[in-house]
This record gives structure tokens, C-alpha cells and sequence, in this order.
């Protein structure tokens, strides 16, 4: 290029061709915004890390106040005991943290898997989705509390003669919920694959309906082919 076709930008650093060196009045306009501009980010930056550098004042943050607590007397496994809770604590979570009961598993702690089954009342419960201040003066039983002093209960002799678990972790749930099983069917319940709904008496246990009442209790290592033979030899014998 000539002398007088010299490339503005190159002054700024840029590769890009080219303007002439006499700036029209919109290339002079649009210099002199650039300019602008960059003086007025340049002030906001001072103006900005001045701020930061003065003094606080001492503000005092509020603290949260510790949740209030509440009485709840649990009779777990036979024992009575006297708890103050948060009122958010599960039952699941009562067992294990401050009963100590860690037999009753955490699963997915969103009545999902059955890992945290427990009897309440008989009844079988997911402790996980149950607050342990609804449960004032029901009965607990937990797989600690099913095996008599020196003998097992014989739904877990029959999981151990049946080999039905590999890992274990789900079957403190499968036991729990195998033993309320055996008495729904006693006690007639019917479930959604029993034939005749109408029929009154106790109800008899196939390996379909076992599967179909077990269906709330997973078992990832995919023990269910021997959990089942299980719980058929205690219902055979029964
Ligand atoms: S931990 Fe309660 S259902 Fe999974
Ligand atoms: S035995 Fe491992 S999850 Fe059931």
C-alpha cells in the first residue's frame, strides 16, 4: 500500500486490512466511541476495586436456631425407648443413628428397594418413609429382634439353609417382609395376581403369589430364585 493508504488498525495491533490513514468523519466518529468506551470501563474497574477495598461494617449474620426436638417413646424389639427428635427423622434413620440398630438397611431412602423394611404393629413398613414421631408406643421389630436368645427365626434358618442372599444387603428387608407375608396370607389377604378374590380363609402360597408379595423387596445381587425356595419351606411348614 502507499504511504497514504496506511493501515489504522495496524496501529492497534490488528492484522486486518485496511483503512486509509485520512479517517472519514464516520471512521474519526467511531475511533473516538472506541476511545470513550474504553475510558469508561476502565473507571468502573477503579470505581469497583475502591468499593472492595473499604471497610465493612460488622454486620452480625443471623444463626439458624437448632431444630426443636420432640418426645417420642418407640418400643422397639421389646424395649421401650425414650427419644427427643428432630420431628424430620425417619424411622429408618431413629433405628439406625440413635438406636444403634444398623441391621435395618438404607437403601434408596425413598421406599424404592424394601432394604429398610420393618415390622410395625406386625405390619410390614419401609422405615425410610415413615417420620419416627408417628410411631408413638407402636411396636418395632427389626431383624435384631426377630431370632430368639440362641436361635434363629425360622424364616432366617430357612434364607441361610436356602442360601438365599450373596451380598446381604437386602436381607434383613426380604426376612422382615417374608415373616409379614406369611401372616397376610394366614389372615387371607388376597394380592394383585391371587385368582379368586372372593375366596375367604387363608391364602395359599404359590411361587407367583410369593414373587408378587415380595415384589416391594429388590435384591440386586438377584438372589430371588432361592429367597423364594425359602419362604416356601416356612410356608410349606406352617
Ligand atoms: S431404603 Fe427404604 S425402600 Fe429403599
Ligand atoms: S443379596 Fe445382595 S442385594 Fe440381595
Amino acid at each position: 500500500m502507499s504511504g497514504d493508504n496506511r493501515d489504522v488498525r495496524s496501529e492497534a495491533g490488528s492484522t486486518e486490512t485496511s483503512e486509509p490513514a485520512t479517517l472519514s468523519p464516520d471512521g474519526a466518529a467511531r475511533r473516538q466511541f472506541l476511545v470513550d468506551a474504553g475510558a469508561l470501563a476502565t473507571g468502573i474497574a477503579a470505581s469497583k476495586s475502591l468499593h472492595a477495598a473499604q471497610p465493612q461494617p460488622n454486620v452480625a449474620l443471623p444463626v439458624a436456631a437448632p431444630p426443636a426436638t420432640s418426645h417420642v417413646r418407640l418400643i422397639v424389639n421389646g424395649h421401650t425407648n425414650e427419644l427427643d427428635l428432630d420431628p424430620r427423622v425417619t424411622l429408618l434413620d431413629a433405628l439406625r443413628e440413635r438406636l444403634g440398630l444398623t441391621g435395618t438397611k438404607k437403601g434408596c431412602d425413598r421406599g424404592q428397594c424394601g432394604a429398610c423394611t420393618v415390622l410395625v404393629n406386625g405390619r410390614r413398613v419401609n422405615s425410610c418413609l415413615t417420620l419416627a414421631l408417628s410411631h408413638e408406643g407402636d411396636e418395632v421389630l427389626t431383624i435384631e429382634g426377630l431370632a430368639s436368645p440362641g436361635a434363629l427365626h425360622p424364616m432366617q434358618a430357612a434364607f441361610v439353609s436356602r442360601d438365599g442372599y450373596q451380598c446381604g444387603y437386602c436381607t434383613p428387608g426380604q426376612i422382615c417382609s417374608a415373616v409379614a407375608l406369611l401372616d397376610e396370607a394366614r389372615a387371607g389377604t388376597a394380592s394383585a395376581v391371587t385368582r379368586d378374590v372372593r375366596k375367604l380363609g387363608r391364602a395359599s402360597l404359590s411361587d407367583e403369589e410369593i414373587r408378587e408379595r415380595m415384589s416391594g423387596n429388590i435384591c440386586r445381587c438377584g438372589a430371588y430364585v432361592n429367597i423364594v425356595s425359602a419362604i416356601r419351606d416356612v410356608a410349606g411348614s406352617g
